[in-house]
């Protein structure tokens, strides 16, 4: 019983720490003696035997079978320019969003992927005429494999809902593909290997209306260093494609701090506006 709970404490712990996923099948003891193959053993001073025990009755130890060799994987002797290059080539090559998918899905530039179960690519109705851009997987997406999976999806749901719109009526994709391990922040050059594949999704799809969720997203995509109090509820135009895109907050802020709930709702109102004023959403008769 006593070891039950200081289980759960040391699990506990991890799971505080970020560490909430097994990057092996097996769990393997590393604190263990180290393995080794049964020798014959030499007869112990002051017998008299004089031999040791014929090969066929030595009895061979429980860990007599090697440990499987640990392979490390190929280093990666490209550079991040050429990387880079890859992701840009191969972003601009496909031609439908389901060519993307597979594309990204066998590119290796991005170290995120090691890591990652599943690479979380679009979520929603591809034909929808207004797109949701989030910043990175996390826990829930990478198990599902779908982009807004967990609470922070559960509170964009709801505010979809209270404008009139639901994931049938948008379509959702992320700036990258692979969730961080533990969540970390994403480095520079994370992103900018992820950036081709965001920016061709939404090439490909070509939302009317584009909304960008988050400070990492906003400054990624429209190539500022302007912060997202200073970026929200402003439209501006997306200069890839000349799509017009509010910027807001992602939901995972208002999770943490819920007074902002009322800049983002205000951001959502401005969004329905403009998805009225295109004939995307109803007018609502008073
Ligand atoms: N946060 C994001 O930005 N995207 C997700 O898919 C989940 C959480």
């Amino acid at each position: 019983m006593q070891h039950t709970e200081t289980l759960k404490e040391v699990l506990q712990f991890y799971a505080d720490a970020g560490v909430d996923m097994a990057l092996d099948e097996t769990p393997h003891n590393r604190l263990a003696a180290p393995k080794e193959i049964a020798e014959p053993a030499a007869a112990p001073a002051g017998r008299t035997h004089g031999h040791s025990a014929p090969a066929d009755q030595i009895q061979p130890s429980v860990a007599a079978k090697p440990a499987p060799a640990f392979t490390p994987p190929a280093p990666d002797t490209k550079t991040h320019d050429a990387h880079l290059e890859e992701a840009r080539q191969l972003a601009a090559s496909a031609t439908s969003l389901d060519e993307l998918i597979a594309l990204l899905k066998n590119y290796d530039g991005c170290g995120l992927k090691r890591t990652a179960t599943n690479t979380v690519f679009e979520d929603g109705n591809r034909e929808a005429r207004i797109m949701l851009v989030g910043e990175a997987p996390e826990r829930d997406e990478d198990l599902q494999g779908m982009p807004f999976a967990g609470r922070s999806g559960q509170l964009l749901d709801k505010i979809l809902q209270a404008i009139g719109l639901d994931r049938s009526s948008v379509y959702m994709g992320n700036i990258l593909p692979w969730r961080p391990p533990g969540n970390r922040t994403p480095t520079n050059a994370e992103m900018e290997l992820c950036k081709p594949f965001i920016i061709r999704q939404i090439e490909l799809a070509k939302p009317e209306l584009l909304v960008f969720l988050g400070t990492s997203c906003a400054k990624n995509l429209l190539d500022t260093t302007d912060g997202i109090l200073k970026l929200r509820g402003k439209w501006r135009s997306y200069s890839k494609a000349e799509i017009p895109v509010l910027p807001t907050l992602h939901p995972k802020n208002l999770l943490r701090q819920p007074a902002q709930k009322r800049l983002v709702w205000r951001d959502f109102l401005n969004l329905r506006k403009a998805a009225i004023e295109k004939g995307i959403l109803p007018t609502i008769s008073e």
